[in-house]
């Protein structure tokens, strides 16, 4: 039975946003808000409220910003205690203490596989999690984290846990594809993982989304992983090897995921969102019904 505790996260994050093009400029996608709020602070808290207290984001040259918004802002905060805004300083205060957070820089953006190299050092041997920031998980009250239903999966049978999801077939080559056997309450054995097919060699409509738990022994895959025709290390290559030895298990998880990195999914984040806020859901829905009137049908 396996023990070992995941406490680590990763998150992945030195991609240029090119689907954002032009604010990705000079400003990292990992900052672009959902609401109030950056799409990272989102995936931080996700891993915060799964019991991660360790998270190292991986990021590259111009993405300093990612560390300043973890960081303390004294000037903000004195002004803000000085001004008596308790709600605000909360506010800003949260963000300071929100994890241990750290911050490396993979030296090229050559992909996924590459980068989680970077976190060696940093999650020695153990088992760690692994968060992708274009993928936002909601999950209500009554209902587990997205990521702590892969950890839970993952210290209950000791297999590596990657997330899976049903999509349809003109969305099958944006994922990695898998073929699985049921083996419980949603989870999956996985035989065979593989990097964005295209829809004519689909194992399945089961796709994995960005959320992962790995064992320490991923590096060295990773490292032994032959490079796909296009000169990248796939990830999902070094996953299909776990999925030879048996070891990979899918989880179909609970909650409603959102792919921030796309236009028109972040524009329905943010509206759902926003009718999730109490203080805007209000006004919000009275505006978006009277636009329904004006423009619906
Ligand atoms: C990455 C992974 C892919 C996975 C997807 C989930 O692709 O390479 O296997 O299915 O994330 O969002 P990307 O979206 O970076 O192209």
């Amino acid at each position: 039975m396996q023990t070992k505790k995941v406490r680590k996260a990763v998150i992945p994050a030195a991609g240029f946003g090119t689907r954002f093009l032009p604010v990705t400029k000079s400003v990292c996608k990992e900052m672009l808000p959902i609401v109030d709020k950056p799409t990272l602070q989102y995936i931080v808290e996700e891993a915060v409220a799964a019991g991660i207290e360790d998270i190292l984001v991986i990021t590259g040259r111009n993405k300093k910003i990612l560390e300043d918004f973890f960081d303390y802002t004294p000037e903000l905060d004195a002004l803000l205690e000085h001004d008596g805004k308790e709600e605000f300083l909360a506010i800003s205060r949260k963000m300071e203490n929100l994890a241990n957070m750290y911050f490396v820089r993979q030296k090229h953006p050559v992909g996924f596989a590459d980068a989680i190299l970077y976190a060696e050092a940093f999650t020695g041997d153990e088992p760690f999690a692994i968060l992708l920031g274009d993928d936002i998980i909601y999950t209500d009250e009554n209902t587990m984290p997205g990521i702590k239903q892969l950890i839970d999966c993952f210290e209950e049978t000791g297999k590596p846990t990657v997330a899976v999801m049903e999509v349809s077939d003109g969305d099958i080559a944006k994922y990695a594809n898998i073929k699985a056997e049921e083996v419980g309450e949603r989870r999956y054995q996985i035989e065979k993982i593989v990097e964005k097919p295209a829809v004519k060699d689909k194992f399945s409509n089961d796709a994995v989304i960005g959320r992962y738990v790995v064992d320490a022994d991923i590096y060295d895959i990773i490292r032994r992983t032959p490079p796909s025709p296009k000169g990248e290390v796939y990830f999902t290559d070094a996953l299909q090897e776990l999925a030879r030895q048996g070891r990979l298990l899918g989880c179909k998880f609970r909650g409603k995921r959102y792919d921030a990195g796309n236009k028109l999914e972040y524009l329905q984040a943010n509206v759902e969102y926003a009718l999730r806020d109490p203080a805007l859901a209000q006004p919000f829905r009275a505006y978006l019904q009277e636009l329904v009137q004006k423009f619906g049908k």
